[in-house]
């Protein structure tokens, strides 16, 4: 049986062997995978490792703020975020249709990136989260189906005419074992069992055009569904638990008066590889006091739907 320590003491040496004098980059989206990558990094080569964070201002609520924390004040790394909020906001203007959000972000993020990368000196390397289901679903194993359902920017990476070297650390291992890594190296639980988040991020749940004041309501809302199953006590029972921004309105009535406010989604699934996914029979307690909370406390909001459908034939995101 192998063991994980050994892995991260073996994956240390030969990074460190590989690497050298060189410097190298990691992005880091705020994720489990990328930060478990740092983490390895910076075990590894401390000081020759450069962070990046492009902030694109489509992150769950504190993300930004819990990677901060972490790869400044806990592992002191050379850490370099991005505020790229503006720019995403702006290249998805007008953009409602779900694959060009995709693209869009994506190229926004390579340019931040990009750009940012070549502010710092002397860069041989960069450092990616690939799991070994990424590299299956992205087609490159050779006994991989290609998957096409949709544009997943982050899988295949950031691309070759980056001029880097690749070190895929995680390369071999299923999410569970880059959790379990993540503990070994030090990482926070909070962070090591946040429930996996896309590259495009809300952009993908805030349906139809993306704009900061529905972005907002997104925000809080998705916060409360999480306080309220960890208050519960099943965050870690649930793969994915988030809330879908619809860009539909409905007919309410609050106090006296008439509302005519977005609806939202609260979505819930279990599942093992996230190529299929059963929904999450959640109590009716926790979804009631999830509804509650949501309609009295975030504006813009009278009405609270469940998502009861499986993968497939839905998806796990909307878009
Ligand atoms: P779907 O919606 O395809 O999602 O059933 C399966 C899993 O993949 C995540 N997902 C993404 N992850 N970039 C990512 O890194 C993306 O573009 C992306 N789209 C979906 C989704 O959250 C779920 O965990």
């Amino acid at each position: 049986t192998w063991k994980l320590t050994d892995f991260a003491d073996e994956m240390i040496a030969s990074i460190r062997e590989r690497v050298g004098d060189d410097r190298v980059i990691c992005g880091l989206s705020g994720g489990v995978d990328s930060s478990v990558v740092a983490a390895l990094l910076y075990k590894a080569i401390g000081p020759q490792l450069s962070c990046i964070l492009v902030d694109n201002g489509l992150l769950r609520k504190n993300e930004a703020d819990i990677v901060v924390e972490q790869f400044t004040n806990h592992f002191k790394t050379d850490l370099h975020v991005v505020d790229g909020k503006d720019r995403f906001l702006e290249t998805l203007k007008g953009i409602t249709e779900p694959q060009e959000k995709r693209r869009r972000i994506g190229h926004m993020f390579i340019d931040c990136f990009k750009s940012e990368s070549e502010s710092i000196d002397g860069v041989k390397f960069l450092a990616q989260g690939t799991l070994y289901p990424d590299v299956i679903e992205s087609g490159a194993a050779p006994d991989g189906p290609a998957a096409t359902i949709k544009l997943h920017h982050n899988v295949g990476g950031l691309p070759e005419e980056l001029g880097f070297e690749l070190i895929e650390p995680l390369r071999d291992l299923f999410k569970d074992e880059v959790r379990r890594l993540g503990i070994e190296l030090g990482l926070p639980e909070h962070l090591v069992w946040r429930h996996p988040f896309p590259g495009p991020g809300l952009a993908v749940r805030c349906l139809g055009e993306v704009a900061e004041p529905k972005l907002k309501v997104l925000r809080e809302a998705d916060a409360i569904v999480i306080e309220e199953i960890m208050a519960a006590g099943l965050y870690r029972e649930t793969s994915q638990l988030f809330a879908v921004l619809l860009p539909v309105q409905s007919v309410g009535v609050m106090g006296d008066a008439r509302t005519y406010d977005n609806a939202l989604v609260i979505r819930c699934v279990n599942t093992d590889d996230f190529m299929t996914a059963d929904w999450t029979h959640l109590p009716y307690e926790v979804l009631g006091k999830m509804s509650t909370r949501i309609i009295n406390e975030v504006n813009g909001i009278n009405r609270v739907c469940y998502d009861i459908s499986s993968k497939p034939p839905a998806t796990i995101e909307w878009e």
